[in-house]
């Protein structure tokens, strides 16, 4: 490779070229958003399946009551990435989140590369939420007597030892339908969007608040002892090993605050409110998960607790008094993932603007409509994520969530210190504290994490990079604004 062609892959975006585009306008996006709306988008993306499935299965295969220490460890971990995140996030407000800051920071080639990693993230999270959201519906929709067709209630695709296998299903019908709802939510403008998320997140805090108070008179305290249940001699599974292992499978609750970042550009007052809406969001969500887990755990030994709906469980378990809750506490859980798909959704056709605004993919996508809508965008994402839904397995998908993200985190908390270092100047209305220990014990624990994921889930991320290096230099390079200006 040329020296020259080498130096133009590390060309960097300048910062204050970035700022000054914002500040003449916000790309057509609308400043609508604010400091509470953010915490609500934040609650709304946070809280999903995470709470009303992962508790009970993670506290029955790994770590027993004590999964209440896994869920304070994973929220140090996204603590100290959601600092760097409101770091970045206040002093460079614009759509787009890691992308955007490692154009920045590290140059083209480095930022395309981040940026097809929040495609993964996004786009496959979307569609493994909605396949959950897919699973709880025909179970609320098999107790009023309905029953979807097996041709059309699961994904294509199965992969079982190692191999794919067809499961007889055409496609997963119900997770293309709630795509194909909120896509068309989307489309109608975010402040629209906003106002549906701040009614779901409103239900589904109510559903977990009706637990946690009814639930907390229904604790027998013998469930919680022996409070870290002995290692049974395998790794991971319970003793302090287990609690690692938790934190790892429990991580996948918490995310979901980093997409609030991909609409600096649709915030009043980005500086002041990003990190108000990270860091509370994020918050309020760590504590409602410790006390949902030690709830859960006190009514119902942790060892009966691996079912797909744990909070349910509990709340057969007390019995004919708290049956009402039972039907709320579908709703409550299928109200919660919607608004976990739409976030999530809004977050991707932000990536797909923001990388298209400069030109590393077909300029169609950050067209944005009269109402302040990047319409092209929010199509793809929502046909991306419905063929994505309809055809692969749960599983797979989770896991590469969560490679994804992880990495994601990891290039923030990095980023942070390297821009303290190459901009000191740069006016940050929200510094993180300690920054040479948050940041990198940030970037530790998510590394750490990463190398707890298989090593197939490793093998697809590499796959997925792969395509995305091909893009790159067919597509990307050739078209790149900055390349253009020269
Ligand atoms: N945090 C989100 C959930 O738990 C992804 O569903």
């Amino acid at each position: 490779m040329h020296f020259k062609t080498f130096q133009e892959l590390f060309r960097k975006k300048d910062i204050a070229v970035l700022l000054r585009e914002v500040e003449a306008g916000s790309g057509g996006l609308r400043r609508t958003l604010t400091a509470s709306n953010l915490v609500a988008l934040g609650i709304g993306a946070i809280i999903g399946t995470g709470i009303f499935v992962i508790t009970g299965q993670a506290a029955a295969q790994y770590a027993g009551p004590a999964l209440t220490l896994s869920f304070i460890i994973s929220a140090l971990g996204c603590i100290f990435a959601g600092l760097c995140y409101a770091e970045f996030a206040a002093m460079i407000p614009v759509s787009g989140s890691v992308y955007s800051y490692s154009y920045a920071t590290m140059g083209e080639f480095l930022a395309w590369f981040i940026g097809w990693d929040l495609i993964l993230e996004y786009l496959f999270a979307c569609a493994t939420v909605a396949i959950g959201w897919s699973g709880y519906m025909q179970s609320l929709l098999r107790g009023w007597g309905v029953e979807i067709p097996p041709t059309l209630a699961q994904s294509t695709l199965e992969y079982t030892n190692g191999e794919w296998v067809w499961t007889g299903s055409l496609i997963n019908f119900p997770a293309l339908c709630i795509v194909a709802l909120i896509t068309a939510l989307l489309m109608g403008g975010i402040r629209q969007s906003a106002w549906v998320n701040n009614v779901i997140v409103a239900i589904k805090l109510v559903v977990i608040l009706l637990f946690i108070g009814f639930g907390l008179s229904h604790i027998d305290i013998s469930n919680w002892a022996p409070y870290i249940p002995e290692n049974t001699g395998e790794y991971g599974h319970f003793g302090w090993s287990g609690i690692l292992r938790g934190a790892a499978v429990v991580f996948f609750a918490y995310l979901g605050f980093d997409a609030l970042s991909t609409t600096a550009q649709e915030t009043r007052n980005p500086q002041r409110d990003m990190p108000k809406g990270i860091l509370i969001s994020l918050s309020i969500c760590a504590l409602l998960y410790i006390a949902v887990t030690a709830v859960l755990t006190g009514i119902v030994k942790y060892d009966k607790l691996n079912v797909d709906a744990p909070i349910a469980l509990a709340i057969d378990h007390i019995g004919a008094s708290l049956a009402w809750l039972n039907p709320l506490i579908k709703l409550g859980a299928i109200a919660g993932i919607s608004s976990v798909i739409l976030v999530m959704m809004m977050g991707q056709s932000r990536i797909y603007y923001a990388i298209s605004r400069d030109g590393l993919l077909p300029l169609l996508f950050s067209k944005v409509s009269a109402s302040g809508v990047p319409r092209n965008a929010t199509l793809f994402a929502g046909i991306a994520t419905g063929v994505i839904a309809g055809i692969f397995p749960l599983s797979i998908l989770g896991e590469l969530v969560s490679i994804g993200t992880l990495m994601a985190f990891t290039i923030v908390c990095i980023s942070v210190m390297v821009l303290r270092r190459t901009h000191p100047g740069l006016s940050r209305p929200f510094k993180v504290p300690l920054v040479w220990w948050i940041p990198s014990l940030g970037a530790f624990f998510c590394l750490l994490q990463m190398l707890s994921l298989p090593w197939s889930t490793w093998f697809r991320l590499i796959l997925w990079t792969l395509a995305g290096f091909v893009i790159y230099f067919t597509y990307s390079r050739q078209n790149s604004k900055l390349r253009k200006r020269g």
